[in-house]
């Protein structure tokens, strides 16, 4: 311990303060996951059905798994690789492969975050028409060209806020972004509400249809979950190793799932009445999933709003690009921590290879879309994104949680992080935790596991 501390000590970067670390974690959580993929799958599983499983998972194994993460990274001061290999050298690969896990979300992340700055130029320069106009979306990604300016100046403008450290440049841009965003969704979900016929697709989303209930609604709102809350990819351990020993970690976990899962929720109520507006769910149309829904049914639903659909399109993309900027951030930081951390080079230098990396890895996997478009790496019509979002989110999150668990469920034992956690607050169901960590959470994830990554060997 005495080591981890010494180490850590004279070049560690720190959080300001708790409210500082609780906005960075959920800065983190809350992303492009909250406002397309939680609307679809509640959609598609039955509503409030959706919601309430999901906020139980949520609040029993995310944050259990929350806890772990950022306790870890608060006992170490390190990120993930060395985290694991202080502790326990023969462990290092579980380091090394969380961190790979952001190394390769974050290239295509930045890819979508490129598209969202073009939506947002495009609803300021050419007004609404032009996004609604049909094969729009399509055009675009495909762009031989502006994709890559536009990825670009999406990476450089995360990459700035990193370079300004953790207080001046993470923890000032949460601060102003983080409280935005949420005024910004509850703005638009009010407008929302309020447009003829939005109330019948509220209900649609709200009222839970216990028959849509199934084994297969459990497995997607835990996958949902873990890249939710930013799980099994070392953020919330750099995160965690960040946070001064003071600080409560058992109400900051909770105050991140809390956030994340109130974006979350509002991002339904503004997405599911509008593609139900658009596309009348109810009499068994489907609701566009993934970037469609966002990158063009959204779009037609705002342009039928008259005056109105300029600025709606304006604040909602503005919104879109906080949550995916700061979800980028924290990714950013993570592989900047890690590199730093395994080279001792200074924070600057890591920055800068973590850039390179960052930008070359986009470009080539962007290209997918364009001069690597016949690839199609997981069958006709994917492309390299889906690939190595298939491969980031359902395969390797699922296999770190997992030899997490076990790592600390079995190999150190629980009680060094439930220590780490009683150094700053009660942690009155400890025991409880323990289960979760020895038990329940490796068979969930099993479970995961095994539903994505049966189908990819056996098609149907
Ligand atoms: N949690 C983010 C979201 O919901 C995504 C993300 C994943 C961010 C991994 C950082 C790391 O979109």
């Amino acid at each position: 311990m005495a080591k981890h501390a010494a180490r850590g000590a004279h070049q560690r970067a720190a959080w300001s303060s708790k409210l500082g670390f609780i906005l960075a974690g959920a800065a983190s959580a809350v992303g492009l996951g909250n406002l397309w993929r939680f609307p679809t799958l509640a959609a598609k599983y039955g509503g409030g059905t959706f919601i309430f499983t999901y906020f139980v998972l949520a609040f029993t194994f995310g944050i259990s798994l929350l806890l772990l993460e950022t306790a870890l990274g608060r006992h170490t001061r390190q990120s993930v690789i060395g985290a694991y290999s202080d502790l326990r050298p023969r462990w290092k690969f579980l380091g090394i492969l969380s961190a790979a896990v952001p190394f390769i979300i974050t290239p295509y992340y930045c890819i979508i975050g490129g598209w969202v700055v073009k939506y947002l130029t495009s609803y300021v320069a050419e007004g609404p028409a032009s996004v609604m106009a049909d094969g729009f979306f399509g055009a675009f990604i495909t762009d031989p060209f502006f994709t890559y300016v536009f990825m670009i100046i999406f990476m450089l403008l995360c990459i700035i806020v990193v370079a300004l450290g953790v207080k001046n440049g993470i923890e000032k841009a949460n601060m102003v972004m983080m409280p935005l965003l949420l005024v910004m969704a509850v703005g638009i979900s009010v407008f929302v509400l309020m447009q003829p016929g939005a109330l019948e697709g509220a209900k649609y989303y709200l009222v839970p249809d216990f028959s849509k209930f199934s084994p297969e609604l459990v497995i997607n709102a835990l996958g949902q979950m873990f890249y939710s809350l930013s799980l099994a990819m070392g953020i919330m351990v750099t995160y965690g190793s960040y946070l001064d020993r003071k600080e409560s970690l058992t109400t900051s976990v909770a105050s991140i799932a809390g956030f994340d899962l109130v974006v979350s929720f509002l991002a339904g109520l503004m997405i599911v009445p509008a593609a139900f507006m658009a596309l009348g769910l109810g009499e068994g149309g489907t609701m566009a999933a993934g970037p469609s829904l966002m990158f063009v049914t959204l779009p037609q639903v705002f342009g039928g709003m008259g005056g109105a659909a300029q600025v709606i399109g304006i604040v909602f993309f503005v919104l879109v690009l906080f949550a995916a900027a700061t979800s980028a951030i924290s990714l950013i930081e993570a592989c900047t921590s890690i590199i730093q951390d395994g080279t001792h080079w200074s924070r600057g230098a890591s920055l800068l290879a973590c850039s390179v990396f960052v930008i070359a890895a986009g470009c080539f996997i962007n290209a997918g879309y364009n001069a690597l478009i016949w690839m199609e790496p997981l069958g006709p019509g994917t492309q390299l994104l889906d690939f190595f979002d298939f491969l980031s989110n359902s395969v390797m999150m699922p296999i770190v949680a997992l030899f997490t668990c076990i790592f600390v469920g079995w190999v150190m034992k629980p009680k060094f992080i439930i220590d780490e956690v009683r150094v700053s607050s009660k942690f009155s169901l400890a025991g409880l935790w323990a289960i979760m960590i020895k038990v329940i959470a490796p068979v969930l994830v099993i479970a995961i596991l095994v539903a994505n990554v049966l189908p990819m060997i056996f098609p149907s």
